[in-house]
């Protein structure tokens, strides 16, 4: 069969010689490097190639007749029981296990690990087969971890890098130039009706504008206040100064007594931070809302504006960085961000942030 010409390796020749289409089913279970794993209706395990024994380190014949909850940790056998029991009654012939989620299997030595899984179904003479496709994904997750650790890590140390940066400036520089100031003001005064008199003025004005950009440039890098007051006001700070540069309306609703430690204050911060900038850039609205709101176990906030819109399926312009570090500041804490827009009716971007035990996120 082996020299024969393409085409002739049909149905029809398979099923005159079961045999061969055994043999040719078996070796290709085999051969595959993706575990192979059939059961039936009561979820005994019919089949198990090669790469499954591997994967989970059972001897086919120890596993063959048995029950799939022998590969699964015991956490997950009810659920998987009911996710089988529905996608039988679905109808659709395959698809991907864990809705999104990874799941895990159970090796013979007791060690969990994350898997990738399709199943599919097949209704046969004997009843209903489902097929579990699974592949080993420790290594993919762990990178994905060390890599996820490694951004929080940058992200904190930029944070860091920029109250120190905001502090210097706010309390050093500022007030040494304030300090120029009361100096400047004191030889302004003696100079009265002397020529050098309008050139302290002039000195002054331009101490007093130097004053306020170095305060300004501060808090553009870090708002002291988050540090030193909390969100509320930090954020009150942002929409204040948002509604100055602008001239648009927003509203912020935000519980006065919302507390939320570190890294979730600044999270939240930098989000809506990001959210009003898109705003200011691109959204020629009128009127902006942002909610922020404590339920239990999680921080959610909406920042929704009343401008043009935009196509949120559209690719993204390879210089456009903003909506992908809000959504990674978000996925950073686990959280999920959902941006609602269209071309014509405004824009919400919304998150949701997990909050660890203990409620403020400390
Ligand atoms: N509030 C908004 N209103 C209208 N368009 C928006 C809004 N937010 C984002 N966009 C669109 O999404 C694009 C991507 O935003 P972003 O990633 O922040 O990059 P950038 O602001 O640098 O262009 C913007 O260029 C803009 O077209
Ligand atoms: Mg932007």
């Amino acid at each position: 069969m082996l020299f024969s010409p393409p085409g002739s390796l049909d149905a029809t020749s398979l099923q005159s010689h079961p045999g061969d289409a055994a043999a040719l089913l078996g070796g290709l279970l085999d051969s595959a490097m993706d575990g192979i794993i059939t059961v039936d209706h009561a979820q005994r395990i019919v089949l198990y190639n090669r790469a499954a024994e591997k994967l989970f380190g059972w001897p086919r014949d120890q596993v063959l007749g048995q029950s799939l909850d022998r590969l699964m940790p015991v956490r997950f056998q009810r659920g998987h029981a009911e996710h089988i029991r529905r996608f039988a009654t679905t109808g659709v012939t395959s698809r991907r296990m864990g809705d999104g989620t990874v799941i895990h299997g159970l090796r013979a030595s007791g060690e969990e690990f994350p898997m990738d899984a399709s199943i599919s179904q097949l209704n046969t003479a004997d009843g209903k087969l489902y097929t579990v496709i699974l592949r080993d994904v420790t290594e993919r997750v762990r990178a994905q971890e060390e890599r996820s650790a490694f951004a929080a890590a940058v992200n904190a140390v930029r944070e860091e890098e920029k109250t120190r940066v905001a502090r210097e400036l706010h309390d050093e520089l500022a007030q040494s130039l304030t300090a120029l100031k009361m100096d400047t003001m004191w030889l302004r005064d003696q100079a009265a009706g002397a020529p050098a008199h309008s050139k302290l003025t002039e000195m002054l004005a331009m101490l007093d504008h130097t004053i306020a950009a170095t305060r300004r440039i501060a808090s553009d890098l870090r708002p002291l206040l988050l540090d030193d007051l909390g969100l509320v006001p930090a954020m009150e700070w942002l929409v204040h100064s948002f509604v100055q540069r602008t001239a648009v309306a927003c509203e912020l609703s935000a519980d006065e007594a919302l507390e939320l430690h570190e890294p979730y204050a600044t999270a939240v911060f930098r989000i809506v931070q990001e959210a009003l900038a898109n705003v200011a850039k691109h959204a020629g609205a009128s009127e902006v809302n942002i909610t922020i709101e404590r339920l239990p176990g999680r921080v959610s906030l909406a920042v929704r504006d009343n401008g043009r819109g935009f196509a949120t399926g559209a690719p993204r312009q390879p210089h456009s960085l903003g909506l992908m570090g809000l959504r990674e500041r978000a996925v950073l804490l686990k959280g999920h961000v959902v941006i609602d827009s269209e071309p014509g009716c405004g824009t919400c971007v919304k998150v949701d942030i997990p909050l660890p035990d203990g409620g403020t996120g400390s």
